[in-house]
């Protein structure tokens, strides 16, 4: 996103380009590549880092840049995983700065969409440039920003958004906010720096970026995990075998990773064909939807990896917002848009029975199965961090601990909606329904908020044991 002030040369993709040189599968596959990716480790908590963690979420949430009044968190709300869903705006009130193009005269035409946004969540994005606002831009979902430390660094520079390309400058983080301000905060179609809106300075960038990478999880899995339940079971082992369900290729671990030949190569882009699947929702309206060429401008048509883990709470999937639910995205897979494309015809060239990827129904169910376990793992992860911490909250801190057990209502509600809706471990759903209710009570409570809270976290873990074994 706003990449109008991205250098038009970037010496770093001729070095992209010649490191993947030796790499002939990957080569084969039409992939761009920004090669191993060694995740930075995660800092000590230190009181300074802390601090400007708290900084950088004070700005997601709530600063402005003297725009058009949206923040951050306006498209990336904590309270719905950071993302915006159909679902999530239909609760917002007509009001809400997501909606600018509905109220404010200035932004009426070439912002947004009103209606593509309202029925698909898809936000307006011109990422090759703002020369030609009426037919120059693409429609695009709003990605989570979890786990960004597994998922953006890599020895050859950072990667964002759906394209890997969406930070303008040297397109790290930082940039990426930059980018978000000039495309998404404007007051008006002119964006003049200063006028309709005002840049982030060096620090807060800084504080941005320090939050954002603070997010979520901070490593990726190892896989596979000691699955308990049949069809998850089934699904992970689908999922990592590479001469049936071939994710594991591209998805390292469930993440952003990919690994050709025995060697994991980074957070990669491809072209999966996405673009290429008839009756996309947005086209389906008659809308101006024009196609989105991904990285670069013009564009190669690839796109890049996201993790996996934290993909069942967070669709509509895929760039484009194409797909509503996890089964349906690990189908697409089977479907002539990805098997015609260049990353499925090199997966078939690769197969001895010169398949891309093909799985049957059952397949199909069972590898989503396995990415509703490991996302309703992640948020049983987070609920209890985030319960832990809000038993850390002194007296004095009620407000601050309330909201902590507040969230980890709400993960714990996601986890029972991702079990529940593939039929997955009622029992581990009875723990849920449980640990919520404690967590309910704890919010409510003076004097017993420690109690309940501690048994919250063991209902919890209670849950996660009837999901994984115990390593
Ligand atoms: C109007 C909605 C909207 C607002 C406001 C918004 N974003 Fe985004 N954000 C998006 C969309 C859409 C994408 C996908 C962009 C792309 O593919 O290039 C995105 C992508 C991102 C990503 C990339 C995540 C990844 O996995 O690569 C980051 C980081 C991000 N936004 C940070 C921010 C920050 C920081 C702000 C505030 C300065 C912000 N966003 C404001 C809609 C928004
Ligand atoms: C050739 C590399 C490759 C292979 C193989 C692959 N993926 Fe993907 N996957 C991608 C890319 C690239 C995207 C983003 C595509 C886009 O949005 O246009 C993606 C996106 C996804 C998404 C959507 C995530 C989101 O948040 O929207 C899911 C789910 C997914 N893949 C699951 C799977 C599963 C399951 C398999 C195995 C059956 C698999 N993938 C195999 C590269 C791959």
């Amino acid at each position: 996103m706003g990449r109008r002030i991205r250098q038009s040369t970037d010496p770093r993709r001729g070095v992209t380009r010649a490191a993947i040189a030796p790499l002939l599968v990957a080569v084969s596959l039409g992939v761009m590549l920004t090669a191993a990716c060694q995740p930075k480790e995660p800092p000590a908590p230190g009181s300074d880092r802390d601090k400007l963690i708290a900084q950088g979420k004070e700005i997601f949430f709530n600063e402005t840049f003297s725009g058009n009044s949206r923040t951050c968190g306006t498209c990336h709300p904590a309270e719905n995983n950071f993302i915006i869903d159909p679902a999530f705006i239909a609760t917002l009130p007509n009001d809400n700065p997501l909606f600018v193009a509905e109220f404010n005269p200035d932004l009426k035409k070439n912002f947004e969409n009103p209606r593509l946004m309202r029925e698909f969540g898809l936000i307006l994005e011109n990422l090759d440039g703002f020369d030609d606002l009426a037919s120059k831009f693409v429609m695009r979902g709003v990605p989570h920003v979890l786990s960004l430390r597994t998922s953006v660094e890599s020895p050859q520079g950072p990667r964002t958004g759906w394209s890997g390309d969406g930070a303008p400058g040297d397109r790290t983080l930082r940039s990426f906010a930059v980018g978000a301000v000039i495309q998404h905060f404007t007051k008006t179609l002119n964006r003049v720096p200063g006028v309709d809106f005002r840049l982030p300075t060096d620090k807060e960038l800084d504080a941005l970026e320090a939050f954002m990478l603070s997010l979520g999880r901070q490593q990726d899995l190892t896989l596979p995990l000691r699955l308990r339940g049949t069809v998850p079971k089934r699904g992970q082992a689908i999922f990592l075998d590479n001469s049936l369900g071939k994710c594991n290729l591209c998805h390292v671990n469930a993440g952003a990773t990919a690994n050709f030949g025995g060697g994991n190569i980074g957070n990669a882009n491809f072209n999966t064909g996405v673009e290429s699947l008839p009756d996309q929702p947005a086209d389906l309206t008659g809308e101006l939807v024009p196609p989105d060429d991904g990285l670069g401008t013009p564009g190669d048509g690839t796109f890049n990896t996201p993790p996996l883990v934290e993909a069942a709470d967070t669709g509509p999937f895929f760039h484009n917002n194409a797909i509503e639910t996890i089964e349906g995205a690990v189908a697409f897979y089977n479907g002539d848009a990805f098997n015609n494309s260049p990353a499925g015809r090199a997966l078939a060239r690769g197969d001895p029975r010169g398949v891309g990827i093909k799985l049957d129904a059952t397949q199909v169910v069972a590898a989503a199965a396995f990415l509703r376990v490991i996302n309703a793992l992640e948020n049983i992860r987070s609920a209890i961090a985030l319960l832990e911490e809000s038993l850390e909250k002194g007296l004095f801190e009620r407000r601050e601990a309330k909201e902590l057990i507040r969230r980890a209502i709400s993960e714990t509600e996601d986890s029972i909606m991702v079990l529940q809706g593939g039929g997955l471990h009622p029992e581990a759903v009875v723990h849920l329904q449980e640990a919520k209710r404690l967590a309910a009570k704890a919010a409510a409570s003076f004097l017993f908020r420690r109690g309940h809270i501690r048994n919250a976290i063991s209902a919890q873990r209670k849950a996660q044991d009837s999901l994984v074994e115990p390593s």
